[in-house]
């Protein structure tokens, strides 16, 4: 084993059991496989390893369904940082001025269109001012739900109460889908974390009109009167390997998007609409349920809450990539 392969499993090691100590859903730290080559490392004095990043470049096509949620062009950065206490804030804080010296030298990154993102685990809050001081912004976070939260919640018939019938959407419902959807586009898009483009609705139609062509969408409409007033939409634990690594635990299902009406909220009908798939999630032994919300919405940060999700990881972000200090 070469030196510096020692240094990277020792920092390994130091993250794994640092998680660890802060928060016990998160899950063993995994380096990204897909960068664009470059590797930023922080020695300490003695020419130990304390830290490493990798960089991973995208940039979306035109019409991507991507574009809703985030920048066409996107430089994300996974750092380890071992170490405990002031350590991990002054190791972090020396990553990221390495890394803001590759993004001065990459193609894009000063575009408007562009933006730098790096991915924290919520609860390892000595790497908290480090961030702040590079100007990076906490946007989004990844929140989850284990299934022993589920005594929180409604139960699941409280739709009743509301004058709320709860189906599963179909084919015929894609308008009514594709406006709820764009809908919450549209207000997220006050909180930074969602871009409402010329081709958003077309996008939302698209994967709307794929997923309500299945023979059991996982969709579900609350109606008032015979009229959509409301929509969850998730992915099954066989469409989220993507967020597994995130998670560590397995079943898990992803809770995509969610609206009610405006003018209609604050009603319950997203409580009853959430306790509905909860109970679907549990009777199919999903055990965790992850979702991602703008971390200033002042609607959806504490309807999670009280749905019984909370922070696992925060996206942290500047637009464009090279604002970053
Ligand atoms: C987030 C959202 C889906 C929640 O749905 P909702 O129907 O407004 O949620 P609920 O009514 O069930 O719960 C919200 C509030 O109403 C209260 N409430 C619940 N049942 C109630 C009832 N029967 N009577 C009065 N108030 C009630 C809740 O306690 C909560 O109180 P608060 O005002 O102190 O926060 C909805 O606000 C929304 O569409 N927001 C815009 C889009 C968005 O943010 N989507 C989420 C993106 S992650």
């Amino acid at each position: 084993m070469t030196r510096a392969a020692q240094g990277a499993e020792y920092v390994l090691d130091s993250v794994r059991e640092r998680w660890r100590s802060v928060d016990s859903m998160l899950p063993a730290p995994v380096p990204e496989q897909v960068s664009c080559g470059a590797r930023l490392d922080v020695v300490d004095g003695d020419g130990n390893l304390v830290a490493f990043a990798t960089c991973r470049h995208r940039e979306y096509p035109a019409e991507a369904m991507e574009l809703n949620w985030g920048a066409a062009r996107q430089f994300t950065l996974t750092p380890q940082v071992a170490g405990h206490g002031p350590q991990v804030g002054a190791a972090l804080d020396e990553l990221l001025t390495h890394w803001r010296r590759h993004l001065a030298r990459q193609h894009g990154a000063a575009e408007e269109d562009s933006e730098a993102i790096v991915r924290w685990p919520s609860r390892d809050i000595e790497g908290v001012r480090a961030l702040l001081r590079h100007g990076l912004q906490p946007l989004v976070v990844i929140a989850a739900r284990p299934r022993s939260r589920s005594a929180d919640a409604p139960g699941p018939h409280d739709g009743a109460r509301h004058g709320l019938h709860i189906r599963r959407a179909g084919p015929a419902d894609l308008d009514a889908v594709v406006a709820l959807g764009v809908e919450v586009i549209r207000f997220d898009e006050h909180f930074g974390s969602a871009r409402l483009r010329p081709h958003s609705e077309r996008a939302e139609r698209e994967l709307a009109g794929k997923t309500l062509a299945r023979p059991d969408p996982w969709i579900w409409l609350a109606e008032r009167d015979g009229r959509p007033v409301g929509m969850v939409a998730a992915e099954p634990p066989e469409d989220t390997r993507w967020i597994l690594p995130l998670v560590g635990t397995s079943p898990v299902a992803y809770l995509g998007q969610m609206a009610v009406l405006p003018g209609l909220r604050g009603g319950g009908i997203g409580a009853a609409l959430v306790a509905h798939l909860h109970a679907r999630l549990d009777a199919v032994g999903v055990a965790v349920t992850a979702l991602h919300y703008a971390q200033l919405n002042p609607l959806s940060v504490p309807f999670w809450s009280r749905m019984g999700y909370r922070p696992l990881w925060t996206c942290w972000e500047v637009r464009s990539a090279l604002s970053m200090r």
